[in-house]
């Protein structure tokens, strides 16, 4: 972002931000938790800001009977549930809902896709362009696609693209993910799925490419011989909650690593792109999830710690023992917190432990990324009480989106005295943003045809062959799960994988927060 779009306590627009071209999007799960939640509230958001075109136009897809007047209703009620994030008496929810129609439709009956041809038809004199969102539960991935492709709606032109958005989870392991691909590109081809990494849209996640590689200084020092480790997190306080039944059969290793933790991973690892070509940036991310270090059973402990949380408190809240959750089993072992050691096996990476870790139930939402560097030889300050801490620089990816640097300065005085000090970057000092749920990126992207920030089909297999190894050493291990108290950091033996290497986890609640 160039200067000229700072603008202190003011919405920031880039000024080249032009509308996406017209487009129909047609919302599968239209009365869906993921339509009301983000959906609708990213459409309401890229409204505002201007960015959706005057022939774009919404017809959800639910096998619910609406009319498109109630389906309306059902969203303005929708969007009043969610308090400050849509003003549904604003022009902009009005400008939205004159745009919004329903199909109501199964989704394994092909009647609903010749409904779908139909609407396309009516509106080919705006566009034919169409973007499919399967905001729906996994098992219609496939099912749908093929409805969709055996009904000719997949077919592009010249003048006209298909777009397929797929949702997470992409597959539960290595071979039913491979057969979900093979699925979708026999009707489609790769340019034309979206395959939604939620993590990808977060603005901080994204700035890592500039951060990386728009500034002299980093690259430099970016590999084995200054980077002692890395340590990525994303720590959560929210519990299970409702959703039992998905978490008690996936567990964290499955829900959160081989997609988001990868992706973070990958945006700190990649080598830099030639260009910001989609295929140019995916594919040095591929390249290092495929280089990650497959585990074997016998290294798996020391390697991988999986934990579950017990009754405890949370922000001050009591939260029941994850046993003791709805749908989930009285004797479940499902870890709820799992921590990695991985290596990535390059020459710029070689011997340089890159530590993950997430959880639920824990003491802070905390999602960062913590590049520590190597320590500077000591003989000058050797005879100081303190021993030098080593710099550290740390990427907040959220809640407070930032970027702080630890090095050591000398205390005011006639002694030499040196002290750690944190110099600060916080986007909202210098950015207004404007408000986001971190899909409008990820839907703007779609609707213009710019896949770079989704997942490639060779990114998401690569993604679950390194995790595949570490469930399978796991498995073969002695390894149980290892229980922590909820509102806590996670287990102990997750410190203990830390300090058998001389490192420590950064404590999940510190101050100052950026
Ligand atoms: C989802 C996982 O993909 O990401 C959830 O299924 C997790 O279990 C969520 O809570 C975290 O996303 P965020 O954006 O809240 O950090």
């Amino acid at each position: 972002m160039g200067s000229e779009n700072v603008v202190l306590g003011q919405k920031v627009l880039a000024p080249d931000t032009a509308p996406a071209p017209a487009s129909t999007l047609f919302i599968f799960g239209a009365s869906g938790d993921l339509t009301k939640r983000l959906l609708l509230p990213s459409l309401y958001n890229l409204a505002h800001e201007g960015v959706l075109d005057d022939g774009f136009a919404i017809f959800g897809v639910d096998h619910t009977p609406s009319s498109d007047e109630e389906y309306r209703a059902y969203l303005t009620e929708a969007a009043a549930s969610l308090p400050g994030v849509c003003d549904t008496s604003g022009d902009t929810w009005s400008w939205l809902m004159s745009r919004v129609s329903y199909i109501t439709g199964d989704f394994e009956d092909p009647q609903t896709y010749g409904g779908i041809g139909e609407r396309l038809a009516e509106r080919a004199k705006i566009t034919g362009n169409a973007v499919f969102y399967l905001a729906v539960a996994p098992r219609f991935f496939g099912t749908i696609s093929e409805q969709l492709g055996a009904a000719g709606l997949l077919k592009e032109d010249d003048t006209a693209f298909r777009h397929i958005v797929v949702e997470k989870p992409f597959g539960t392991d290595l071979p039913s993910a491979k057969a979900l691909n093979a699925r979708l590109l026999a009707v489609a081809a790769e340019r034309q799925i979206y395959r939604i990494d939620h993590f990808l849209g977060k603005e901080t996640v994204q700035n890592m490419m500039a951060l990386r590689f728009g500034n002299g200084i980093f690259e430099p020092i970016w590999s084995k011989e200054y980077i002692d480790h890395v340590q990525i997190t994303a720590a959560e306080t929210v519990s299970v909650e409702q959703r039992g039944r998905f978490y008690d059969a996936t567990g964290a290793l499955r829900d959160m690593v081989p997609n988001h933790m990868f992706q973070l991973l990958a945006m700190t690892a990649m080598e830099p792109p030639n260009s910001f070509d989609a295929d140019a940036v995916r594919t040095e991310k591929t390249k290092v999830i495929e280089a990650i270090r497959h585990i074997k059973p016998s290294d798996a402990i020391g390697t991988a710690v999986r934990g579950q949380y017990r009754a405890g408190f949370v922000n001050g809240q009591p939260v029941k023992d994850y046993r003791a959750e709805n749908d989930v089993a009285s004797n479940s072992r499902t870890e709820t917190y799992v921590a990695l050691k991985c290596f990535v096996d390059s020459w710029r990476w070689n011997g340089v432990p890159f530590y993950v870790r997430t959880g639920k139930a824990l003491a802070t939402r905390r999602t960062e990324i913590a590049i520590q560097f190597k320590r500077a030889p000591g003989v000058l300050f050797r005879n100081m009480p303190a021993a030098l801490k080593p710099n550290l620089l740390v990427i907040h990816v959220q809640p407070h989106e930032g970027i702080s640097l630890r090095f050591a300065a000398k205390v005011p005085g006639r002694k030499v005295r040196l002290s750690d000090v944190e110099m600060d970057f916080k986007y909202a000092d210098y950015f207004k943003a404007a408000p986001s749920t971190g899909y409008e990126t990820l839907i703007y992207d779609c609707l213009c045809g710019d896949p770079t920030l989704f997942q490639r089909a060779d990114t998401i297999e690569a993604g679950w062959e390194a995790v595949e190894s570490i469930i399978e050493a796991v498995s073969a291990g002695d390894d149980d799960v290892q229980f922590y108290s909820a509102g806590s950091s996670g287990p102990a033996m997750s410190d203990v994988m830390l300090a058998q290497d001389g490192f420590q986890w950064l404590p999940l609640e510190r101050e100052p927060a950026p």
